[in-house]
């Protein structure tokens, strides 16, 4: 059995190994982080919370093993959109959507694609960081594998949960005690957890709504750095109000808006430093110098 941590390829658990006792495969074959990254794509896609719309024929094409930032004022359906992206638009009561999302070319709304494979390609990672304060770190790590079913052996467990740490950047701050509550990290190394967690099922794309704006610069600056290494093995696409951020670790970015009541919309995408260096849009650059929002 070999894991890789440093860049692809990267040979999942119980591939490499051969037979294992008893003649069957690593069971965490299916479980192992790195799949490989996928091309993401939204094509025009609406949403609506009862009557209101709120995003209208929005379409986004991420690239894999890229970052793309989401920018845009407040209240104009980024987060909508994330939410979207897997999903999770879908549980809120009332909500609608209409349009298509496409995961390498498949449409993950298509009535053969399951919710939960949905939510394991495309894994998300919240403003709050929100672990299991009081499950042990090693365990919260692996807490989707146990919720969505998957069995591990003890050292394929212990492995993921060391690879996965350490692709969050957080491994050497916590090796010494994984049988600590998570609850008792710092925010930022709370948010890497998550993050950790995020990655041990094994998803193809990582959505992350603003998840550096309750963290102070220092842990930011850690998050920055996993966003970058990460991208090397998933697709991620992240929401931020801090465009330093949104250069610092973006290929591309989008900038929404949703004018007088109208619904969000995106005015212009564009690889990051023309956005953000020579917008397209008067209204983007007045965003992106700051003049409103
Ligand atoms: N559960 C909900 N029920 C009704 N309306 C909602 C709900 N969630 C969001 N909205 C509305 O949908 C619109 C888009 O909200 P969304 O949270 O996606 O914006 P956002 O761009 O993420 O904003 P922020 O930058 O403040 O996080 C807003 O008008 C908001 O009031
Ligand atoms: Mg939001």
């Amino acid at each position: 059995m070999t894991i890789r941590i440093d860049d692809a390829p990267i040979v999942p658990i119980g591939s490499g190994g051969g037979k294992r006792k008893g003649g069957r495969r690593g069971s965490a074959a299916g479980a192992h982080p790195w799949r490989g990254a996928a091309a993401l794509e939204a094509v025009g896609v609406y949403a609506w919370f009862g009557d209101t719309m709120v995003l209208e024929d929005v379409t986004l094409s991420v690239a894999p093993r890229s970052v793309t930032a989401l920018i845009g004022p407040s209240g104009c359906g980024k987060s909508t959109f994330l939410r979207i992206l897997n999903r999770m638009h879908e549980s809120v009561p009332g909500a609608k959507m209409a349009g298509e999302v496409l995961l390498d070319g498949q449409d993950v709304y298509a009535p053969d694609f399951r919710i939960t494979e949905t939510r394991r390609e495309i894994g998300m990672v919240f403003q709050k960081p929100n672990p299991f304060p009081a499950m042990s770190i090693a365990d919260n790590v692996t807490a989707g594998l146990t919720l969505n079913g998957t069995k591990v052996s003890r050292s394929e467990r212990a492995e993921l949960v060391e690879t996965c740490l350490l692709r969050a950047g957080l491994w050497d701050e916590v090796k010494d005690r994984l049988g600590r509550p998570g609850g008792a990290l710092s925010g930022g190394q709370q948010q890497r957890l998550c993050i950790a967690r995020s990655l041990a099922v094994g998803p193809k794309v990582l959505l992350m709504d603003e998840p550096c704006s309750a963290l102070d610069p220092t842990s930011t600056n850690r998050i920055e750095e996993t966003i970058r290494e990460l991208s090397s093995l998933v697709t991620i696409v992240i929401v931020t109000h801090n465009m330093q951020q949104a250069v610092r670790v973006s290929q591309r970015a989008a900038f929404f808006l949703a004018e007088q009541g109208a619904p969000g919309r995106i005015v212009e995408q564009a690889a990051t430093e023309s956005l953000f260096g020579n917008p397209s849009d008067s209204r983007t650059a007045d965003y992106v110098h700051g003049r409103f929002g």
